[in-house]
């Protein structure tokens, strides 16, 4: 159970290398892997934008994470209380712990109902009723299964409390042991996807699609935006990272870690992108980002293609085995925090979380039907929650973490925590990466973040 935990309440953890690995890959593997990334991709230059990406994770990516699983991992507590014990007494940094909470609730309200469509759709997609070839029906259904209230609302809570369910089971159960299976069998189904959208006649023009490098697309706003998607895909700046790494072994060397997870993540956007744009470009379709690649055009591409309805199963679930380790570390936040915040019981706090999101969620669940015209600052529920934690708290969180860990933490502090007291790596990582978080990493989010709020 615990590593050395120094905390009244007895705290679960990641039991072996593999399981912190799985776990940590299954947080930042999601829904942005299918329709964020490969979309990104291959509108702003192919290759040249994965050289972007990958430039952009290596100076503000993996350091933030590194800083997170770090402070996690010594403090061994929730992020409130993890800041609490790291900073000097009286400066208010719990308060980043907080945002983080918050932002929690905000992604999971409109992110499970995302996921509650792609519940429905593995069900509708067994059923055979989104098999059409008409792009026009499958966008019809779409509209259909968004308009209705009741379908919604159920999809969305099923949705939280089987996500729930998994947490009740514990940290090493429930998170770790689930991801160790889901991870392996994530890769598999996306294989056999490639496989079959491989073997299709215009496979090279989505393959050009994707990857040809064209550099004259790499302007300042898509670098930005590279360095945003990088920040979100590895669920950065909101205190999930934070979580998990207080669940890690003494032990387990971090960097090597979040290298792993970061290649892991980023091999799983390409073979995702290699599994859809061959078989859209076959077909005849248009590219697209966002809810209509997913829910629109696969529908009407897989149903073309011979066994069209077991790869639309197969496609749904494996969107569905994405979504829910992303989920769990959301959820995982705000069950924690009231846990070991309150005094709570673990069972307690998770059902308390999942109420909440249920009132919470049903604001972005009920957009597209009752509350269709219900906006503020010119944005509907849904959007809002995306752009407030997507554009201000992850980046904010971000900025202020590598500035805790560079400027209050400091060098020596971080340095024994990263390196275990010294039993692990080299001086040199250690110093390269707080180099990074004390001067690079929080100017290059300001940036991101001033352009997401259109400042710059
Ligand atoms: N990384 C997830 C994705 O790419 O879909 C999204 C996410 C999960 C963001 C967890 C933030 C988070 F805390």
């Amino acid at each position: 159970m615990g590593h050395g935990s120094n905390n009244t309440i007895k705290r679960g953890g990641f039991s072996s290398s593999f399981g912190v690995l799985a776990a940590t890959l299954g947080s930042a593997v999601g829904l942005g892997n299918i329709w964020k990334f490969p979309y990104l991709t291959g509108a702003n230059g192919g290759a040249g934008f994965l050289l972007v990406y990958l430039l952009a994770t290596l100076v503000i990516g993996l350091p933030v994470m590194i800083a997170e699983i770090t402070m996690g991992r010594r403090a061994k507590a929730n992020p409130i209380t993890a800041l609490q014990k790291l900073s000097p007494k009286g400066q208010p940094w719990w308060l980043v712990g907080a945002a983080g909470m918050l932002a929690s609730f905000l992604i999971l309200s409109f992110y499970s109902e995302v996921v509650a469509w792609v519940f429905a759709y593995v069900v509708k997609a067994i059923g055979g009723s989104i098999l059409s070839s008409d792009r026009q029906v499958t966008e019809a259904a779409f509209s259909k299964l968004i308009a209705d209230p009741a379908q919604s609302l159920l999809w969305q809570w099923g949705v939280l409390m089987f996500i729930g369910g998994i947490l009740l089971m514990g940290v090493t159960k429930g998170i770790e042991g689930l991801a160790k299976k889901l991870m392996p069998l994530l890769f598999l189904l996306l294989l056999l996807l490639c496989a079959v959208s491989l073997s299709l006649d215009k496979a090279a023009e989505g393959l050009a699609f994707l990857f040809r490098p064209d550099f004259s697309k790499i302007t300042a706003t898509v670098v930005l935006t590279a360095m945003g998607l990088a920040f979100f895909k590895l669920s950065l700046g909101m205190g999930t990272m934070m979580t998990y790494g207080s669940y890690f072994r003494d032990d387990q060397n971090i960097p090597m870690t979040t290298v792993r997870v970061m290649a892991a993540d980023l091999c799983v956007s390409m073979l995702a992108g290699i599994a859809i744009f061959p078989a859209v470009f076959t077909f005849g379709f248009a590219p697209a980002a966002g809810p209509a690649l997913v829910f629109i055009t696969i529908p009407a591409v897989f149903s073309q293609i011979p066994m069209g309805q077991v790869l639309m199963v197969i496609f749904f679930v494996l969107a569905a085995v994405a979504a829910t380790g992303a989920m769990l570390s959301l959820m995982e936040v705000p069950v924690v925090i009231l846990h070991e915040r309150l005094g709570i019981t673990r069972r307690r706090a998770t059902v308390l979380t999942i109420v909440s999101l249920m009132v919470l969620g049903s604001s972005c669940a009920l957009t597209n039907s009752l509350l269709a015209g219900f906006k503020i600052f010119g944005l509907n529920m849904f959007d809002l929650f995306d752009f407030v934690s997507s554009n201000i708290i992850m980046p904010a969180g971000g900025i202020l973490l590598a500035v805790f860990v560079g400027w209050v933490w400091g060098r020596e502090q971080f340095t024994s925590a990263l390196s275990n007291n010294g039993t692990l790596l080299n001086e040199s990582t250690s110093r390269l990466v707080f180099f990074l978080l004390r001067y690079v990493s929080p100017v290059l989010i300001l940036l991101v973040m001033l352009k997401g709020l259109n400042l710059l």
